[in-house]
């Protein structure tokens, strides 16, 4: 076999009046044109009659319902588990070029064929710009399925390095004997894609659970899955209602993985969930990435625009709903007034808009009222707290979409809760340390990092990085020196934290690869 020669998806700029652009448009208005009827995907068969609907809207503008997707029932998850169980019986047993070359030729499917309308049920569902959609439904996506097949072949590669006269030894790299539960969340369409994909690669089969709020463009992704050659019950689609759909899916003793991407509080109920049962055939293989407080950690050997623009992208990108987004941000005092005065200046440029209107508008919604009524609680809670005051930003209208102002605030106490808790929108919270107390507010950062997924170092000063990088080693599994704590690029980042983060498996790599097999040694005497 020739090796292969894999790297990443080049990004497009979608300069303005460019072809990409005009292809682009053609796409968000033929999802705009009509409301898709999204059925439910199980062992080929797609299901919508007779099962109850809901609507997924533009959070842009929350009247305009993109599609009514179908939700399945009980019996619905109980045939998926079938599909699963018998499918597993080809599709485990099928050589990994095989599967290998149904992944490649969706990767080149979602670049090629379907960019366009990715990009568009992307950018409408989950309310991106051009940039955050390309970076993520195509970019990232591809990347995940290109990558992870280079990391199977080595994985599989990998044999016992000794064998005795007389006798051979070798390693088989197994899917699990049972099927695996994908969970995956609204923030990114690329998440998704390797939830089900990573664990189907290595022959297992699925059961995938979208997010109720990506469902169109996660839909789309399985039609091209179904397009490339993905047989039957290999993956099953199942949006429905969370509760129910894993209390039948933990019922089933064929239940043998987890793969979440999600809230901390979800996960750790699931967790208990699994915990708490007794009848299934094999342990079942956790992986879960969830909640994040990521921290920007500013020395005055830092360079300042660079940190200050880092940190607006790494706040606001995407409404700051990227579990990686920069939450709290702590900035030594000698530079503060400079530092926040030039952040300040930078925000004022930024309004919030429908971003598949104006395809490059830097800010658009949050993704539903549940969010936009969490973030904006807090805003108003900041309003009424002597210890918050709220330097930049701070409105919010949802009369037509769920638009926050990007929204900063200042918090003079090094404990409070806003330097802590999650609010997965834009709202950055920042600390102005003395400026000799670099190593206290080291100690400070780690002591409050309940999570643990990415932080960043901004110095120049090589002690400085030295010291925070040792100092900070477990309070984020991405760490950026002289970057925003955003953006892994797959191949190159692999992407996952700790402690209240998830279980550090790292999307991107042969050791999340490496959860979702089952290996086997075999002795053979001659
Ligand atoms: N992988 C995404 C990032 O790093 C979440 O921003």
């Amino acid at each position: 076999q020739a090796p292969l020669h894999i790297t990443n998806e080049p990004i497009k700029s979608f300069a303005s009046g460019s072809q990409d652009v005009i292809n682009l448009q053609k796409s968000l208005a033929k999802y705009q044109s009509k409301v898709l009827e999204v059925p439910l995907i199980i062992n080929g068969e797609r299901i919508y009659q007779g099962r109850s609907v809901r609507d997924q809207v533009n959070p842009s503008n929350h009247s305009q319902v993109l599609c009514k997707f179908a939700q399945a029932t009980k019996e619905d998850v109980d045939n998926s588990i079938k599909a699963a169980m018998s499918a597993k019986a080809k599709w485990g047993k099928m050589s990994l070029d095989e599967r290998a070359a149904i992944f490649l030729k969706a990767a080149d499917l979602i670049s090629t064929k379907y960019r366009y309308d990715f990009l568009a049920t992307t950018m409408l569902g989950q309310g991106k710009n051009v940039y955050q959609a390309e970076i993520d439904s195509i970019g990232e996506l591809a990347d995940f399925f290109r990558f992870n097949v280079k990391y199977a072949f080595e994985m599989y590669k990998q044999q016992p390095v000794e064998s005795s006269p007389g006798c051979w030894n070798r390693t088989e790299y197994r899917p699990l004997e049972g099927f695996v539960y994908a969970v995956s969340p609204f923030n990114f369409t690329a998440i998704a894609g390797n939830l089900f994909g990573a664990p189907a690669l290595l022959g297992n089969t699925v059961l995938w659970k979208p997010s109720a709020t990506a469902i169109l463009s996660n839909y789309l992704l399985m039609e091209i899955m179904i397009e490339a050659g993905l047989p039957a019950g290999v993956v099953n689609f199942i949006p429905g209602n969370p509760v129910q759909v894993t209390e039948c899916i933990l019922n089933d003793e064929n239940f043998a993985g987890l793969h979440f991407t999600g809230s901390t509080k979800v996960f750790k109920d699931l967790c208990k969930e699994i915990y708490s049962k007794d009848h299934f055939r094999e342990y079942p293989r956790i992986v879960g990435e969830t909640g994040g407080k990521n921290f920007h950690l500013v020395h005055e050997s830092a360079s300042l625009e660079h940190t200050v623009l880092s940190t607006l992208r790494g706040a606001f990108e995407y409404q700051g709903q990227k579990c990686s987004a920069t939450s709290r941000l702590y900035i030594p005092e000698r530079i503060s007034t400079e530092f926040i005065e030039l952040l300040k200046q930078n925000l004022e440029t930024i309004k919030t808009e429908n971003c598949s209107d104006n395809i490059r508008g830097f800010m658009g919604p949050v993704i539903h009222e549940q969010s936009f009524k969490k973030v904006t609680s807090a805003i108003e809670e900041a309003k009424n707290d002597p210890e918050l005051e709220i330097v930049a930003g701070g409105s919010y209208d949802s009369s037509k979409g769920f638009f926050i102002e990007p929204t900063v605030v200042k918090t003079t106490n090094p404990n409070h809760k806003f330097l802590s808790q999650e609010f997965f929108g834009p709202l950055l919270t920042y600390y102005v340390y003395p400026t000799n107390e670099f190593e206290k507010v080291c100690e400070l950062i780690d002591k409050t990092s309940a999570y643990g997924l990415t932080g960043s170092i901004f110095a120049q000063d090589r002690d400085a990085i030295i010291y925070a990088s040792e100092k900070l080693k477990y309070s984020a599994g991405n760490f950026y020196i002289n970057d925003k704590s955003t953006g892994a690029v797959v191949g190159q980042q692999s992407f996952g934290g700790s402690r209240q983060s998830g279980t550090c498996d790292k999307a991107g790599s042969s050791s999340l690869l490496g959860r979702f097999v089952s290996v086997r040694s075999i002795k053979e005497n001659f």
